[in-house]
């Protein structure tokens, strides 16, 4: 796996994972989304840099210009709730790409630092011939992203796979390493140490569901 790690050069990206962090900032859930919005906007453009791109001319009102798009089409894939927000992020840069989204969620039949991953529902359109961005924003474990990885394998066919996180833990990256494709790209803003006993990075943000939308049953 190709790992970008986009703290370790300063940029305006490090204000808005210390706002998601911070216990006070990170209270207001408005602030939380569009930050976790912003750091999906700048995930994009970094990975943009990284896709084919083809000459293409574009004609004006009083003439005509060459530029260089990227040429293939992209799926954004989100794991629900906590995704949500980053897709946006995601999807307002790739604004024509075709999107897809997986819901999984960490079921604890015996206790709370014991957990499996349920897939429960997945929509998505045709990943043929396309570009693949996964995107979690909290690379906990890697499970949730390497059972959504296995739901979406059974189609094929893709052609290239990014994986956006905002923040992961050594331990999860490390997971995911070994169950994607070598050539992988993950492209991810923050990288912490550790992860507690119920699966939480540390230090981490909290709940990142929570933060965005609220607490749940
Ligand atoms: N999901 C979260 O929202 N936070 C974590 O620390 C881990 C998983």
């Amino acid at each position: 796996m190709i790992i970008h790690h986009l703290e370790k050069n300063n940029s305006i990206l490090n204000k808005f994972i210390s706002e998601i962090r911070d216990k006070n900032i990170q209270k207001d859930p408005l602030r939380f989304r569009r930050n976790i919005e912003r750091i999906g906007e700048v995930l994009s453009y970094e990975l943009s840099k990284n896709l084919n791109y083809s000459e293409t001319k574009i004609t004006t009102p009083l003439g005509s210009k060459s530029i260089n798009l990227h040429n293939k089409k992209i799926v954004i894939c989100s794991i629900l709730r906590a995704g949500l927000p980053l897709h946006q992020g995601l999807l307002n840069y790739f604004d024509d790409a075709d999107n897809a989204f997986i819901s999984a969620y960490r079921h604890h039949p015996n206790n709370d630092a014991e957990f499996e991953i349920v897939v429960e529902y997945f929509a998505a359109p045709s990943f043929d011939d396309k570009i693949l961005i996964l995107a979690d924003p909290m690379l906990a474990t890697g499970q949730s992203l390497v059972e959504g990885y296995e739901a979406i394998k059974k189609q094929l066919n893709i052609e290239e796979i990014h994986i956006v996180s905002v923040i992961g833990a050594r331990e999860g990256i490390e997971y995911v390493k070994n169950n994607f494709p070598e050539n992988t790209h993950l492209w991810i803003a923050a990288i912490d140490e550790e992860l507690n006993e119920k699966g939480y990075i540390i230090p981490g943000l909290g709940d990142a569901g929570d933060l965005a939308f609220g607490g749940k049953l």
